[in-house]
Order: structure tokens, then C-alpha cells, then sequence
């Protein structure tokens, strides 16, 4: 459970209630029985990361057992205050970057991973040039704008990507950063796009868009509600096409 304190600009901090829930508790065989025979992309990510079993389970599943063509998108999300052991966090995530294609995390999280580097320093840090590492990472920063990295291996060209985000009345920012990524995503799938393009800057542009008008819509409304595709449709990238 997690409890959110709202600052009056609408950010927010959170506190986590992880003991006697079932949040952590997912054993991998429950996890790969609740997998759908066909999957296209898998997004993973915040506490799942840090609280045993799960964390446990999803390394496995991302590492070890996903067909290779399924898209792995990861969202670090960093808690600090759930996170006890920071070393042993950054090495499980450096894991599963070897088997992630999209890395989306807000500059919070970068000051996080990589501390008193700036953002872009750090992102490019995550992205690799050997094939294991992430082809993409995605930075967001509240109202800022929001990039993208590219590799610059996996024949891409490499380069920085960036969007201006709407300017929006904010209810609050739960779930925003959620909102950018699982639009992102859907995007991408929607448009017919898998790991080959994640290093194409012009769809990775459109796509971007696209997030950054969910996910400011989403700061609109109270709590983590991210709109519905048909809310959407007829706004900046909706509905999904390739130029
Ligand atoms: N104040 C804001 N105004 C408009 N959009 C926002 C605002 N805050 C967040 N967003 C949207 O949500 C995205 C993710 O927000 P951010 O705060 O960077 O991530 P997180 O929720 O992971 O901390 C931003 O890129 C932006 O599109
Ligand atoms: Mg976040």
C-alpha cells in the first residue's frame, strides 16, 4: 500500500506499507503461469524491482525466459525509503538492462542511479553500444521537456530526441510518469513497431508526443487515471501512425 502526500504544486511523495500485504509476494511460477501465450512487450518496474519475491521473479522472467523479439521496457522509478540495500538494487537493475530495450525514468530517478551527473550524462550512461544494453532511454521531468537517447549502436545514428510537454492545469501527478511510459508503449505496439525501429529518431519523436499529451492529461485529474484511447483520439500522435 502506499500512501501519497501531495505537495500544493501538485507533486508528490510517497510512503510504502509493504509488510503483511500481498504486493511482494508473487513467486515466479504464479508470475510465467500469468503470461499470455502471445506477448509483444513487457513493462516492469518501481517497487517490483526492489521487494522479494517478486524482484526476484521478474529478473527471472526478463533475464531469462522471454522470447527474444518480445520488447522489454523498465521503469526504475526509484523509492529511495523502500529501498534498503542500494548496491544490491543498482546490480539487479544493471542486470536487467542487459535484457532491456527501453529505459523510461524521470530525472529524479537518474539524480538516483547515477547521482551528480546531469540527466543526460546519466541516461547516456545507461544506454549501451554492444547490443545489451537499452537501445532507447526516455527522460521525463515534470512540466520540462521530455527526451530521448538513442543508441548509437545497433547501426542507429545515435542523438537526442525532445519534446515539449502541454501545458496543463495539474490536479495532481500520480501516475504520470506511469501514464508517459504505458503510452509510450501502446504507441509504439499500436503503430506496428517493435525492437528493430528503437533506434529510428523519427517515430521515437512521434511516439514521445504521444506520451507527453497522456501523460500531461493524466496531471489533470485526480489520482493515477490515465485516459482512455478514446479520450485521446484526435490529440497530438493519437491515433498511432508512422510519417
Ligand atoms: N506539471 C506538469 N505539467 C504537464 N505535464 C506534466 C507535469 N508533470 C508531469 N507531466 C507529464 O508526465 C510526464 C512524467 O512526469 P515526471 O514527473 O517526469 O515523471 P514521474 O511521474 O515518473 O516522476 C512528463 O514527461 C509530462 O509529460
Ligand atoms: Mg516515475
Amino acid at each position: 500500500m502506499s500512501v501519497a502526500d501531495l505537495q500544493p504544486d501538485g507533486s508528490v511523495s510517497y510512503e510504502f506499507y509493504l509488510d503483511g500485504t500481498a504486493v511482494p509476494a508473487l513467486e515466479y511460477p504464479v508470475l510465467a503461469a500469468a503470461l499470455p501465450a502471445r506477448v509483444t512487450a513487457v513493462h516492469v518496474g518501481t517497487l517490483s524491482l526492489v521487494v522479494e519475491p517478486i524482484a526476484s521473479s521478474i529478473e527471472r522472467l526478463v533475464t531469462a525466459d522471454l522470447p527474444p523479439d518480445v520488447l522489454v521496457m523498465v521503469d526504475p522509478n526509484c523509492r529511495p525509503g523502500a529501498i534498503a540495500d542500494r548496491d544490491a538494487y543498482l546490480d539487479r537493475f544493471e542486470r536487467i538492462l542487459h535484457r532491456a530495450d527501453v529505459v523510461k525514468a524521470s530525472a529524479e530517478d537518474l539524480a538516483y542511479l547515477c547521482p551528480g551527473v546531469p540527466a543526460e550524462v546519466a541516461a547516456t550512461t545507461l544506454l549501451g553500444d554492444k547490443g545489451d544494453q537499452p537501445a532507447l532511454v526516455l527522460v521525463t521531468d515534470g512540466p520540462r521537456p521530455a527526451r530521448a537517447f538513442l543508441s548509437g549502436g545497433f547501426g542507429g545514428a545515435g542523438g537526442e530526441v525532445s519534446v515539449d510537454v502541454p501545458k496543463v492545469t495539474v490536479v495532481d501527478t500520480i501516475g504520470a510518469g506511469d501514464a508517459f511510459g504505458g503510452a509510450f508503449l501502446a504507441w509504439w505496439s499500436a503503430a506496428g513497431l517493435g525492437r528493430d525501429e528503437l533506434s529510428s529518431a523519427e517515430p521515437v519523436r512521434a511516439a514521445l508526443r504521444a506520451a507527453a499529451q497522456v501523460s500531461a492529461l493524466t496531471c489533470t485529474r485526480s489520482g493515477a487515471e490515465p485516459p482512455l484511447l478514446s479520450e485521446v483520439a484526435g490529440t497530438d500522435g493519437w491515433p498511432p501512425t508512422v510519417g
